[in-house]
């Protein structure tokens, strides 16, 4: 098993492209990593530390690539208390429903005994035009939170 398992949820791209990016910076900094786009229960290890970054479609909506997995926390109430995670959302201030879609997520994954390490990140992509620079400069201070808890 991988020291850290990158869940991303993304449409067009961009969040994949962050996840990507994190997984990179992750094993040069020693973890080894997996990265999974859109997975289902089954593709994950209910153990260890997930690392989640989704962009927010609709109105608030997950990327159809996350929306099964979503569906089946919500219906499997799998035990997650095994698993400690971090997040990041992806997202356009444009709209009222700002990162909704991590929200929703990390919702489910503490409903789900899973515990969260760190703050959310929500990059508003007016803001940045390359969302890989906040989600790394977070990056490098999860990584401690993550040696000390
Ligand atoms: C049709 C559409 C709906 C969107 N809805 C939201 C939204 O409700 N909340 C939000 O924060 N961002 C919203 N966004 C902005 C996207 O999350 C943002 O463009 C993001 O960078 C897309 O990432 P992706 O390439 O990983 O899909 C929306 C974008 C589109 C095109």
């Amino acid at each position: 098993m991988a020291d850290i398992t990158l869940i991303s949820g993304s449409t067009l791209g961009g969040a994949e492209y962050v996840a990507e990016h994190l997984a990179e910076k992750l094993e040069e900094a020693g973890f080894s990593t997996e990265t999974l786009h859109g997975p289902l229960l089954e593709d994950l290890s209910v153990e260890g530390i997930w690392l989640l970054i989704t962009s927010t479609h609709g109105a608030g909506d997950l990327p159809d690539n996350l929306q099964p997995l979503y569906d089946e926390l919500q219906e499997q109430q799998p035990d997650l208390s095994g698993v400690r995670f971090g997040s990041i959302g992806i997202g356009s201030r444009e709209y009222d429903t700002f990162c909704g879609a991590v929200d929703k997520v990390d919702a489910a994954f503490t409903a789900c005994g899973a515990k969260q390490i760190g703050e959310t990140l929500k990059i508003n992509v007016l803001d940045h035009d390359i969302p890989e620079d906040p989600a790394e400069e977070w990056l490098g201070k999860w990584k401690n939170l993550l040696k000390n808890d």
